[in-house]
């Protein structure tokens, strides 16, 4: 069912280009909340465009597309279907690696149907291999961790780590060298992809702990770029326009994750982090110092308060407890106090997962506050209640110089009056480390899920 369609050029080009317009327009979009949904539209319109003409323009076998696109479907369906919100990290290394995967596969299918390849398309096929290997085997690696699914989701380090690495990269190199020199040779490439993906995999081992958001939006980065050499390969200038979309976009977001960490690229990539030998145990942050309460106590506190910061983590993920949470936001608003939600960049396991909970949750945009927009307030606040977060709100950032999250900006929630903070446990957040602001003066400790410790806050506010 071999079908191809004779197109002029000129049309095909013009409608790619439309298909870039729609992606530059959903990527905009994508930037608000609020046309968020508008953007993702966008974007979808712009790729189902570009796909329908490739797919006419070239001459292609359907039957086998087909197919694809039914056995695909229904995996990422399933997947998607089946996915905790909280694992969406995994989700997207999964989604990265095979979008590295398939340029490193279609690179090398068009080197096996080109007999005499010219310099562009085999630079092109060089670069395609060794970044598409990269990030599949390291986007494999980085899932790995997360799911702590055969490997420990902390750093893995062993001597000489870094030595190696550079000698893996430059046989990288020289292997680049021989694909270019000779590009019709399959033993080069091979040999390429082979090194390629030893070197993945070991530059995502010495990574752990709260850096691994940075290193998927890294490997997703990645993955464009090798969607976009790919485009070369194929001369396809969509692919080369989407590709470079996503490998700048996703830098930029890498940068601004690091930024909200307080750390560099290349210190996330490679520096050495870890629990600082001398940092304080749980028992000398703790020991005799943390007062539980109740919700009938949060209760009165709140009935005198006149202002109210609502700080959400990862916590509050797991709970699903975005529509209490709501629920009791407009319930304190009734009673005459303002009160606002205060967004980490990093909290919980993904870019904007507390935008997008309390979004799904109806809370209105304008009342989530981004971290340096609100913490000035807080000397001014009466009641933090802070929902399942941890590292976010963790003081030791700004005082301890060699644990985790030295330097990592925070939300500075012990400057209030009185915080509650809502969890079922003293236990750690994902960098492991004590939180001194659980045995301050001025917190109580909620100990409870954080759906029902909202619920029955509820029930008490009503009643006091
Ligand atoms: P965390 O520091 O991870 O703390 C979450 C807290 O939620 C835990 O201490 C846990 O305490 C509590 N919790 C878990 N289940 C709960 C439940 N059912 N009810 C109530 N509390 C519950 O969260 P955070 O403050 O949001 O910080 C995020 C961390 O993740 C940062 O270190 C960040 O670097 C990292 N990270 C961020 C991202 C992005 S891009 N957002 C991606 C990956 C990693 P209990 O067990 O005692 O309940």
């Amino acid at each position: 069912m071999e079908t191809s369609f004779h197109v002029n050029p000129v049309w095909i080009d013009l409608a790619y280009l439309l298909a870039a317009c729609l992606f530059i327009l959903g990527i905009m979009g994508l930037a608000h909340p609020r046309t968020a949904v508008r953007g993702n539209l966008l974007g979808a319109l712009g790729m189902l465009i570009a796909a329908v003409v490739t797919l006419l323009a070239r001459g292609l076998d359907f039957g086998v597309i087909v197919a694809g696109v039914l056995v695909g479907s229904l995996a990422g369906a399933l997947l998607a279907y089946k996915i905790r919100m909280t694992a969406m990290p995994q989700m997207v290394a999964l989604l990265n690696g095979f979008g590295g995967g398939a340029s490193t596969l279609v690179a090398g299918a068009a080197l096996a149907q080109t007999a005499s390849p010219d310099l562009q398309s085999s630079v092109a096929t060089a670069a395609t291999g060794l970044v598409g290997a990269v990030t599949f085997w390291g986007s494999l690696v980085a899932f790995a961790k997360l799911q702590e699914f055969l490997v420990s989701g902390r750093q893995v380090l062993f001597g000489g780590q870094k030595a190696l690495n550079a000698l893996l990269g430059l046989a990288s190199l020289l292997c680049c060298a021989w694909v270019v020199a000779e590009p019709t040779s399959a033993a080069a490439y091979c040999s390429l992809v082979a090194v390629a993906s030893v070197l993945g995999v070991l530059l995502v081992i010495p990574i752990g702990g709260a850096d691994m958001p940075v290193v998927i939006s890294l490997l997703n980065s990645y993955s464009g770029i090798a969607g976009a050499t790919s485009g070369f390969v194929l001369s396809n200038t969509v692919l080369i326009i989407a590709g470079a979309l996503v490998g700048a976009s996703g830098i930029i977001l890498s940068r601004i994750m690091c930024k909200a960490m307080n750390r560099s690229l290349t210190n996330v990539l490679f520096g050495v982090l870890g629990p600082a030998s001398g940092a304080a145990s749980e028992d000398e942050v703790y020991a005799g110092k943390v007062k539980a309460t109740s919700p009938e106590e949060v209760a009165m506190l709140l009935s005198g308060a006149r202002r109210v910061v609502i700080v959400p983590g990862y916590g509050m993920a797991v709970a699903q407890a975005q529509h209490a949470v709501r629920s009791l936001a407009n319930l304190i608003e009734s009673k005459g106090a303002e009160v606002e939600f205060a967004i980490h960049p990093v909290a919980g396991r993904m870019p904007g997962h507390m935008n997008v909970l309390l979004a799904e949750a109806d809370v209105p945009y304008d009342k989530l506050k981004e971290m340096d927009v609100i913490n000035p307030s807080f000397p001014q606040t009466d009641v933090v209640l802070v929902i399942g977060a941890n590292d976010v709100v963790n003081p030791l950032a700004r005082t301890d110089p060699a644990c985790p999250i030295a330097g990592m900006p925070i939300l500075d929630v012990d400057k209030a009056r009185t915080v509650v903070v809502i969890k079922r446990s003293l236990g750690p957040g994902f960098a492991g480390i004590p939180n001194p602001l659980f045995a301050a003066d001025n917190a109580l400790m909620l100990f409870q899920d954080g759906r029902k410790a909202i619920q029955d806050l509820i029930a008490a506010v009503k009643e006091s």
